[in-house]
C-alpha cells in the first residue's frame, strides 16, 4: 500500500487526477470504478478540466459506480446517478450507455444486484476510486461485511445515515438501505485510490492503515491489495 500525504484536499484532487489520467492514458477502452460522496467532488472537476484542456477523452471510457440508494429515482437530487450525472457526465463526452449504476429503484433488487454483480465480473476496472467512511466503510459495506462478498442490498448504519443526513434536509429522508458492490468485487480491481480529507476520517484511516486486516474495518482489507494507492490529506493522516 502506497500512502501520499497532501498538504489539502486541491492538492488531493490533482495527485488523484494525475493517476487516473495515466490509466485512462495507457489503455484503449479504460474501465474506471467511480465512488459518490463529498471527497471526489474536487478529482471530478479535474477530470473535467483535463477534458476541456483535451489532455483526456471519456469516449471509449466505461465506469461503473460503487453504489445506489435504495428507493430514489435516477432524478432524484440525492440519489448518486444524479450525483454522477452533475459532478462528471454531463460535463465530459462520455457515452451514457458505458456509464453503470446499479439501480435502487427495481421492484426485484436481488435480481438487480446479480445483474450488476454480472455486469462486474464481465467488466473488470483498471482502476477503482474509493471514498472512506468515519466507521471504515468502502462503498456501503459496513464494519463486518465479508470480505468475499459481492453486490447486494445492505442496511446502513446509524452512523452512515447521520453522516449522510447533511445532504438531506431531515434525517427521515435519508435511505436506509442501499445497493452496494461487495468488498470481493471492489478488490478485484487492477488498482485502487483511497481518497480521504478531514480529521473526521482520521480514526478509520489510522484503522485501515495500521490496524489488523479485520472486517471490523472494512477498509483495512486493501493491506492486501498489490496496487492501492491512499491519497491523504494532513488531517485525515495526522494519527498515521
Ligand atoms: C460513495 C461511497 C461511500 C463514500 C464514503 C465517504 O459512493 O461508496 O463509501 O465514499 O461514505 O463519503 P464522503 O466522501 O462524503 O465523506
Amino acid at each position: 500500500m502506497e500512502i501520499i500525504v497532501c498538504k489539502n484536499y486541491e492538492e488531493i484532487s490533482k495527485t488523484a487526477y494525475k493517476v487516473f489520467e495515466e490509466v485512462i492514458l495507457s489503455r484503449k477502452n479504460p474501465v474506471l470504478g467511480l465512488a459518490t460522496g463529498s471527497t471526489p467532488i474536487g478529482l471530478y472537476r479535474e477530470l473535467i478540466d483535463g477534458y476541456k484542456k483535451k489532455r483526456i477523452s471519456f469516449k471509449n471510457v466505461t465506469t461503473v459506480n460503487l453504489d445506489e440508494y435504495v428507493g430514489l429515482s435516477k432524478n432524484h437530487p440525492q440519489s448518486y446517478a444524479y450525483f454522477m450525472e452533475e459532478n462528471l457526465f454531463k460535463s465530459v463526452d462520455i457515452d451514457r450507455k458505458n456509464a453503470r449504476i446499479p439501480n435502487g429503484r427495481k421492484k426485484n433488487l436481488n435480481k438487480e444486484c446479480l445483474r450488476y454483480s454480472n455486469l462486474l465480473s464481465k467488466t473488470p476496472r483498471d482502476i477503482q476510486l474509493l471514498g472512506i467512511g468515519g466507521n471504515g466503510h468502502i462503498a456501503f459495506n459496513e464494519p463486518f461485511s465479508p470480505f468475499d462478498g459481492k453486490t447486494s442490498v445492505v442496511n446502513l448504519s446509524k452512523k452512515t445515515i447521520e453522516d449522510n443526513s447533511r445532504f438531506f434536509d431531515d434525517i427521515n429522508d435519508v435511505p436506509t438501505r442501499a445497493i452496494s458492490m461487495g468488498i470481493s468485487e471492489i478488490f478485484s480491481a487492477r488498482k485502487i485510490v483511497l481518497l480521504a480529507s478531514g480529521k473526521n476520517k482520521a480514526k478509520a484511516v489510522y484503522d485501515a492503515v495500521k490496524g489488523s486486516i479485520n472486517p471490523s474495518c472494512p477498509a483495512s482489507v486493501l493491506q492486501n491489495h498489490k496496487d492501492c494507492i491512499f491519497i491523504l490529506d494532513k488531517d485525515s493522516a495526522f494519527l498515521l
